[in-house]
């Protein structure tokens, strides 16, 4: 790994004193991916439905292998890898570090048994622990306390990525079995409020993580720095993100049959994949709507969801509706990644308040009535305009870790502002995920931007 030729800021993942109280919040995250895993059988755990999930149990061995890799083995003295082959068996892809197996294998992993896995999380839970516990300062070296806390990040991405890689796995089942039972609370009758347009004037905007203003205790990845400032035009947001409704009317307007809404390569790709409505959705003669939505509690009558932002839609199906959407509001687009960060640094929602994971309800809940940006944080990620590049001055981490973000760098799309299932200390206003464009599997939806003239 180059580090950068003149760093006025090293490149990294944010300082963090090698004193901090890192052993409770370890203890939490990692017990939380236990929970998310217990409603589920071993059997439900080998599941790889698509090509972009992984099973369960191996969710549960590559984060144990990560803090394994690049924290015990490098920091701990005297440590004893747990197996000797599970440094490449659950490997994801980091090249540097050697060969792997093809991630389509991995549902051939019956072996290790899942009993193994969960003894390979309770060794290295143990070495960690010893690691932090190590007298008068721990750990010795502050590189090894900032591993770590990328090791908590990096599992706190994965329990998303369990919790909607499990989603495909059930609905792919003929069966269609809940994750967990319906809820025993009547449905909703909250009618999301009309789109209010939040104004924004032309100027410079503030953009990414500051790494040398950020607390002790903060957290953000490399691919979030450098801040840099960048020039906006005047612009507005919608104040909540797009609803069910909204995207049916989209939907009975031929919207999927319409070739002047569509991106050349989504045209081709909802041709090719017979999208005809967001993932999970099912025609169904027996609701009023016609349709019924496949959620982590099981199918659910579109009529109970109508008003819920939509949810597993691609990049392409986003853009489609945003330009079918500019048919009544002239200028309607998907919004740049720095007009949706701009716009979330100024709204400094309440995190308490968003519908993230902790909140339970495991599917986009409708929005309030009250006035100003609604659901930035939690429910669905949305969609921007932007494809996924380095900010001017991007360093990847130095070594194997380079290849966490920096090397997706191409043919990916930004979606911001977290889901339904991410982990409410997981997000942030910097915070840019980011997905080839035809990915629906995530919590994905959008919110609607659009021009000012002034
Ligand atoms: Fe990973």
């Amino acid at each position: 790994m180059t580090p950068a030729a003149t760093p006025a800021t090293p490149p990294q993942i944010s300082t963090h004193t090698p004193n901090a109280p890192l052993l409770a919040p370890y203890q939490a995250v990692r017990a939380a991916s236990l929970a998310l895993a217990a409603p589920l059988s071993p059997e439900d755990m080998m599941v790889q439905s698509c090509t972009e999930a992984s099973p369960v149990k191996w969710h549960l061995a590559h984060t144990s292998w990560f803090f394994e890799t690049f924290v015990l083995s490098e920091f701990l003295p005297a440590y004893k890898p747990f197996h000797p082959d599970f440094h490449w068996l659950f490997n994801s892809y980091y090249n540097a570090l050697g060969e792997m197996p093809e991630k389509k294998l991995r549902a051939s992993f019956s072996r290790p048994p899942l009993n193994e896995i969960l003894a390979y999380r309770t060794h290295v839970d143990a070495a960690i622990s010893r690691l932090l516990s190590a007298a008068p300062e721990y750990p010795a070296n502050a590189e090894a306390a900032r591993r770590i806390r990328l090791g908590l990040e990096h599992e706190q991405q994965h329990q998303e990525l369990i919790a909607t890689d499990i989603k495909h796995a059930l609905f792919t089942n003929p069966l269609h079995p809940a994750y967990l039972a319906p809820s025993v609370n009547p449905p909703s009758e909250t009618i999301a409020p009309p789109v209010e347009w939040i104004e924004f004037p032309a100027g410079l905007a503030k953009i990414g993580f500051d790494t040398a203003a950020a607390p002790d205790d903060s957290f953000a990845f490399d691919n979030e720095a450098p801040r840099h400032t960048v020039y906006l035009s005047a612009f507005a947001l919608a104040s909540r993100p797009v609803t069910c409704a909204e995207y049916l009317a989209f939907m009975d307007d031929n919207g999927y049959t319409r070739p002047e809404l569509w991106l050349s390569e989504g045209w081709t790709a909802m041709r090719e994949q017979q999208w005809q409505a967001p993932l999970y959705w099912q025609r169904t003669p027996v609701t009023h709507s016609g349709w019924r939505i496949y959620t982590l509690h099981g199918w659910q009558p579109l009529d109970d969801l109508s008003e819920t932002p939509v949810c597993h839609l691609s990049f392409f199906e986003a853009d489609a509706f945003a330009r079918w959407a500019a048919r009544d509001t002239p200028g309607a687009r998907l919004p740049t990644e720095f007009e949706w960060e701009h716009a979330a640094a100024s709204a400094n929602p309440e995190a308490g308040t968003s519908n993230l994971l902790e909140s339970a309800a495991l599917h986009p809940t409708p929005a309030s009535s009250v006035a100003g940006l609604q659901q930035i944080f939690g429910d669905v990620w949305e969609w921007t305009s932007y494809g996924y590049t380095g900010y001017p001055g991007y360093r990847p981490l130095p070594g194997a870790l380079g290849e966490y973000n920096g090397k997706f760098m191409s043919s990916q799309v930004i979606l911001r502002g977290g889901s339904c299932v991410t982990p409410a200390t997981h997000i942030r206003a910097t915070y840019r995920n980011f997905f080839p464009p035809a990915t629906r599997w995530q919590f994905s939806g959008l919110r609607l931007a659009k021009d000012v003239s002034k």
